[in-house]
């Protein structure tokens, strides 16, 4: 059966368990949101989504509320407007800084994007102020609160996403505060330091130390993005590779990633200074009769890896040589592989590293 509702004016379809906010972003309605983060459980905290719903006394969040057959609804007139105005308003004017750098981390920008769409000052509302910074010596997260909003992005990205529950909220109103167990330091607790909370976060109140770092060589400016795949293990998230004048200055997990969609682990989301350590290999070695490493060409270092393969097998059999594949290497690449083992050693002793 298909099910109707009317938005706009403009009679759609939604299928079963679509909230009001899902079939409107399919039909291309434009309507804000500051809690919601389409990976998660619905939680209707901001209330910026709000929207008109025909015999409805108040305004509905539309991330919460689920389509039903018959709906009219409306996402923009004046009155909608005009208190989507007034809550951002509140939530500008409570915030020490709305233009944080983009370097943040990736939904940083989010509260700045609809501070200007709105055009809503910063001196508007004032008055107390919510949320205590946490001074926390990990490498990777920054955790400035006196931006937080209070939209708990975080806590349930690390709940939900994470499966780790690593930060949660403590207090309520004014001393509100997003914190560990027993209030302790990111290291000390549950944390796996995946920076999902970081990414999520639409404020920049959660940042990526490691980027920031590069602020002062590289300005605010939003750097160049590659997308690829991280080189780590054999799941194939997707990345997007921030660089600067060819140097990479951080890592955005990609949300459109088919693997991923968004989640990354602690090493795909900031383990990338080996690319340019200054120790790192750039030539093959081989180690010469007085011990030492000597630099080599690929033809030579080959040529000596296949003696060395022979001199074992012909030694030990062919039961001493087993073959691990990369978890990252092509189809075409892993089928070579698996012929070289099987067909040059005549040993089925081969496997991937996918399976760790
Ligand atoms: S730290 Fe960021 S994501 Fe977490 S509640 Fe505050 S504003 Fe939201
Ligand atoms: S880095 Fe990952 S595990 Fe740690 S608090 Fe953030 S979401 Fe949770
Ligand atoms: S986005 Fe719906 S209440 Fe926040």
């Amino acid at each position: 059966m298909t099910r109707k509702m009317e938005i706009d004016g403009v009679e759609v379809a939604f299928s079963e368990g679509e909230t009001v906010l899902e079939v409107a972003q399919r039909h291309e309605k434009e309507i804000p949101t500051l809690c919601y983060d389409p990976r998660l459980e619905p939680f209707g905290g901001c209330r910026l989504c709000i929207v008109e719903l025909e015999g409805a006394r108040n305004p509905v969040a539309s991330c919460t509320t689920k389509a039903t057959p018959g709906m009219v609804i409306r996402t923009t007139t004046d009155t909608i407007e005009a208190y989507r105005e007034t809550l951002l308003e509140m939530v500008v004017g409570e915030n020490r800084e709305v233009d944080v750098s983009p370097l943040r981390g990736y939904a940083a920008g989010e509260l700045a994007d609809l501070r200007d769409k709105y055009d809503v000052s910063s001196t508007g509302i004032t008055g107390a102020k919510s949320g205590t910074n946490k001074t926390d010596d990990n490498p990777f997260i920054l955790r400035d609160y006196e931006l937080c909003i209070s939209c708990y992005r975080c806590v349930r990205v690390c709940a939900e996403q994470e499966g780790d529950h690593a930060i949660n909220v403590m207090n309520r109103g004014f001393h509100t505060q997003i914190t560990t167990e027993f209030d302790g330091l990111l290291k000390d607790s549950a944390c796996t330091f995946c920076g999902q909370c970081i990414q999520t976060c639409p404020t920049g109140a959660l940042a990526d130390k490691k980027a920031l770092r590069a602020v002062d060589a590289v300005g605010d400016a939003i750097p160049d993005k590659t997308r690829t795949i991280c080189p780590y293990c054999g799941v194939g998230c997707s990345i997007d590779v921030l660089t600067k004048d060819e140097r990479i200055i951080g890592i955005h997990p990609a949300m459109d990633g088919p693997a991923n969609q968004g989640a990354l682990c602690v090493k795909g989301q900031f383990a990338y200074d080996f690319v340019h350590h200054p120790d790192r290999l750039k030539t093959p070695l081989i180690r010469g009769e007085d011990g030492e490493l000597h630099e080599a060409s690929w033809e030579d270092a080959l040529d000596k890896a296949a003696e060395g393969f022979r001199k074992v097998n012909a030694k030990h059999g062919r039961h001493s040589i087993y073959g691990v594949a990369s978890g990252r290497a092509p189809s075409e690449a892993a089928y070579l592989m698996q012929k070289f083992i099987r067909v040059g050693f005549g040993t089925n002793y081969i496997d991937n590293c996918s399976r760790a």
